[in-house]
């Protein structure tokens, strides 16, 4: 399962490309209004050291601005994955920028119905929000594994972006349910990591190897 880094902090990113085992960002408008930062500047940097898909989102909502604005990310780096959020506009805007090669990330997944279209569209990825569909009594995780089927039974380029991540429990049914891609805050890859048996079992391997060695 690929793991993407769910934010635009720098730092963050930083370290977790440092921890080599990060395949690409996504970011949207929330995440990116929060580092205070020149959209374009920022979504280039991010590129640089990442080096691998970046999903910077468009603002605009009719399909001629969601395109514009599209092909003007796509021009900051090789790296950038258009996010266009699912709506009819976003699927015109997204078969317009896929036949110009760029590759579309449709987020704000929260159907089948919607994710057939979108990969009908020609998104390269698709992003059911998990964790929103769980905040209202769905089955998040149920939408993901159904839509990872459906892109395998019909064949469609797509890869599903697990979204919405909000504790390392549903990391672990991105795993179960082999979804392609789990996009994670950096807090919850902290999480993942730590285990307090990892903890005690380091610090009692010391112990004893201070006994022997004393
Ligand atoms: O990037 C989209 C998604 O991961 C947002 O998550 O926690 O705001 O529902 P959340």
């Amino acid at each position: 399962m690929k793991i993407f880094l769910d934010t635009a902090n720098i730092d963050e990113i930083k370290k977790g490309v440092d921890l080599g085992i990060i395949d690409g960002v996504t970011t949207n408008p929330t995440l990116v209004a929060k580092e205070k930062k020149d959209f374009k500047k920022l979504v280039k940097e991010i590129c640089e050291i990442v080096k691998a898909p970046v999903s910077a989102e468009v603002i605009s909502l009719d399909a001629e601005g969601m395109y514009r604005e599209g092909l003007e990310l796509s021009s900051i780096s090789e790296h950038v994955v258009v996010k266009i959020p699912f709506t009819p506009e976003g699927l015109v805007a997204t078969r317009k920028l896929t036949e110009k090669d760029v590759s579309i990330n449709m987020t704000l997944i929260f159907s089948l119905n919607q994710a057939l279209l979108a990969c009908k569209a020609g998104a390269r990825y698709i992003s059911p929000f998990v964790g929103r569909l769980d905040d209202i009594g769905h089955n998040g995780f149920e939408l993901a594994k159904n839509c990872q089927e459906m892109i395998l039974s019909y064949g469609f380029d797509c890869e599903v972006i697990a979204a919405s991540i909000r504790h390392p429990q549903h990391v672990i049914e991105a795993i179960k349910n082999n979804i392609d891609i789990a996009t994670l805050p950096f807090s919850i890859l902290i999480q993942m990591m730590k285990h307090p048996l990892t903890d005690i079992g380091i610090e009692k391997f010391l112990e004893d190897w201070k006994k022997a060695n004393s």
